[in-house]
């Protein structure tokens, strides 16, 4: 096999350079050649001087995932050792990146005695976002050559920097405008007789003196950051390790923490869910030769919270967007909130004024419907109700131009019968944002029956293009992610009535890692949602709070007591309505254990998740995970339901349900798909 590292001589200069596409990334064979080069430059008196550049896209993104708990991870060299190499070689190395150097990338990057890269090129360690840390020195190298707290930043929020700001904190030593190359090898002829060379891991001017407190300061300052999560926190004591020890002892430190974090179940769950996330991409049966239509011009119906916060996305794509409503007022109030969410970001430093200017001067809001005849791509935000979507998507026939797509954002309601509103079912499509949906990275893509090929293909595009993760979704009530809500609301509201408190339910979800419980979100959502508005008809507790105005937080009370601050308490009122409802009910309140609020609201999720892939509503296990990580915050480091009931184990969760399901009654019945999984010790997710 030819090896994916070559070496060519330009002059006293040898390049070694990488081509292994799509993201270089440092595999087995890498590494070897690697060394190879750094052995030819020791072993040749006429080679003064290395670069290290990566052919294609980018210089190295890091180590290769793929091969994460395979062998092959363990094939020397590893990547702790070609970094010694390369900082060891008798002849200065010069990295040379552009794109990303991320990971193990940024550690090889490191090693070199010199950095130059192109301004767009960024620089991190990622790591972290896969439940690690940097293993191969760059916990060690990165505080001596950026300084600790640039360090802790970067190792713990896995963010990368660009170039520019690599280079104002030590990491790049030039910026090169121009074919990086050629300027790298001039950087590598202009350096080759300084000595000694300078290494990283010789350096002590950037953490010598270090304030010991600068850790627990930065853990105060970022709580956010190291909730839940094991591997910040890791990350922080092997850079502390930085400060305390020499290069050789902190390098042990790393390792250690490394192998622990590695052997965890967190950092499974993360790399499970950086591939989950690529993989939901991909459409099942759809040709890659399928190509997709061109958007130039999108319209939105609706310029309410849904409609303005989909226009956003596409306005900051650089995508012109007609917005229509049906009264001036309407039209006015929801630009007035896209203006007013922009200059809030802008204050904030997300955008320029400028470039607000630039997206409000493309948005075009009008009251006549006909001027969505020019837009590629038409997405309906009006009200829940399958009648007003069906008289719009008449109309839409009737003005978009052949060819246009015609998509729903509709939550609940059937893709195919909105489609049969019209003549061309093939360009109807549901594209589900989650609200705030210019915030939420979450879109469904909803494939009816007779949606195109091609239609599927541009809405994965485009997805990728507004920085959304999608997901494609069947037609099914709620689709993946609010089809699962509803075995997880009716248990929580008839664990209610059994006993338990709102706050109680809430807190084991927010313990296991959730943003927040199910009561927590009615009253963010809006208790009145989908309530018949007649405050006497009363049968549950919800229409019980809308009767008394207990809307949610909207309203200062809903599940919860708010104060002025939003700050949520237990309600006696809220108390007083549930025990009311228990009486009438002739239920008597019992001690419900924490353990059975897990089973029937979180392992009931995993059934539905497990009857909606048995019904073919999600392509694979996978795609539910994505779904509820990013769409309702589900811990990424649990890795999304169904990857978590992997881990639990199937049986487990089949014996918990069953334990359970005398007090679920008729609203449950068990997934075949589930029990067949468990029976044969198979697994959703693989991994
Ligand atoms: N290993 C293996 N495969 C990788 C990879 C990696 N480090 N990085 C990306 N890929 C694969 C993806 O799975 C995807 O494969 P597919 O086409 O079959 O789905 C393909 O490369 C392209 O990736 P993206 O779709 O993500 O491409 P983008 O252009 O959107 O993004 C990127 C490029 C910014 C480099 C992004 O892929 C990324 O963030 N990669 C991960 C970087 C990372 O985490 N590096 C650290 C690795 S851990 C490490 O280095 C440990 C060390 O300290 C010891």
């Amino acid at each position: 096999m030819t090896s994916p590292i070559t070496t060519t001589r330009h002059g006293h200069v040898l390049i070694i350079s990488s081509n292994n596409p799509p993201v270089n990334a440092l595999g087995h064979a890498v590494r070897e050649g690697l060394v190879k080069g750094i052995e030819e430059a020791d072993a040749s008196d006429e080679i003064k001087a290395v670069v290290i550049i990566g052919e294609g896209a980018t210089f190295f993104a890091g180590a290769d995932i793929s091969e994460f708990g395979t062998p092959k991870a363990f094939a020397q060299p590893v990547l702790p050792q070609v970094v010694d190499i390369i900082e060891n070689c008798t002849k200065p190395v010069v990295a040379a990146i552009h794109g990303t150097a991320l990971g193990g990338g940024l550690e090889v990057a490191l090693a070199c005695h010199y950095r130059v890269a192109v301004p767009t090129a960024k620089l991190g360690v990622p790591e972290v976002k896969l439940g690690l840390l940097p293993g191969a020195g760059g916990t060690q190298r990165l505080p001596r050559a950026a300084g600790v707290q640039h360090a802790l930043e970067m190792t713990t929020s896995g963010n990368p920097i660009g170039a520019k700001q690599a280079a104002e904190i030590g990491l790049v030593d030039r910026l090169i405008e121009g074919d990086l190359l050629q300027h790298a090898v001039a950087y590598a002829t202009e350096v080759a007789d300084i000595r000694p060379l300078p290494r990283t891991s010789e350096r002590t001017d950037k953490i010598e003196g270090t304030d010991p407190a600068i850790f627990e300061q930065f853990v105060a300052a970022n709580p956010r950051a190291f909730k839940g999560f094991e591997a910040p926190m890791k990350n922080l004591e092997a850079v502390r390790a930085a400060t305390q020890h020499p290069y050789a002892e902190g390098v042990q430190v790393e390792r250690k923490l490394f192998m622990e974090l590695m052997a965890g179940t967190q950092a499974k769950a993360q790399q499970y869910f950086f591939f989950a996330e690529r993989k939901a991409a991909k459409i099942e049966g759809v040709d890659e030769s399928v190509k997709p239509r061109e958007i130039k011009k999108v319209g939105v119906i609706g310029a309410g919270t849904m409609g303005g916060g989909i226009s956003m996305n596409f306005l900051q794509a650089g995508i012109p967007v007609t917005i229509v409503e049906t009264s001036q007022e309407a039209l006015d109030r929801g630009t007035g909130v896209m203006l007013r969410n922009y200059e809030a970001s802008a204050k904030k430093g997300r955008f320029t004024a400028e470039q607000v200017g630039q997206f409000m001067g493309a948005l075009n809001p009008t009251l006549d419907f006909d001027s969505l005849a020019d837009c590629d791509l038409i997405i309906e935000a009006v009200f829940e109700q399958m009648e007003i979507k069906k008289e719009i998507f008449g109309r839409l026939d009737k003005v978009a131009k052949p060819g246009a797509i015609l998509a729903s954002n509709t939550s609940y309601l059937n893709i195919d019968e909105i489609a049969a509103a019209t003549s061309r079912p093939q360009d109807v499509v549901g594209l589900h944002f989650f609200s705030p949906a210019n915030v939420m990275k979450l879109l469904e893509v909803v494939r009816g029956a007779k949606t195109a090929d091609d239609v599927l293909v541009t809405a994965m595009a485009l997805a990728k293009k507004i920085k959304k993760v999608a997901v494609v979704a069947g037609v099914c009530y709620g689709f993946i992610g609010n089809r699962m809500l509803i075995p997880r609301q009716t248990e929580a509201t008839k664990l209610l009535l059994e006993g338990a408190t709102p706050a109680q339910i809430d807190k084991v979800h927010t313990d296991f890692g959730m943003p927040m419980g199910p009561f927590q979100m009615a009253d963010l959502a809006g208790v009145d949602i989908g309530w018949h508005r007649d405050p006497n008809r009363i049968e549950n507790i919800r229409d019980a709070l809308c009767a008394v105005d207990r809307w949610g937080q909207k309203k200062g009370a809903g599940f919860y007591d708010y104060d002025e601050k939003r700050r949520p308490s237990p309600s006696p009122t809220v108390q007083q309505i549930i025990e009311d409802f228990r009486a009438k009910a002739g239920v008597t309140a019992r001690e419900i254990s924490d353990q059975e609020i897990k089973e029937r609201t979180l392992y009931t999720m995993v059934n539905e998740g497990a009857k909606i892939l048995e019904e073919g509503m999600a392509q694979r296990a996978s795609d539910i995970d994505v779904v509820w990580v990013y769409g309702y915050g589900w811990p990424v480091y649990r890795g999304g339901p169904m990857h978590w009931a992997d881990t639990e184990g199937l049986q487990s969760i089949v014996d918990g349900l069953r334990r359970s399901a005398e007090h679920m009654g008729d609203d449950f019945t068990f997934s075949a798909l589930l029990l067949d999984k468990a029976q044969k010790g198979e697994k959703f997710t693989g991994r």
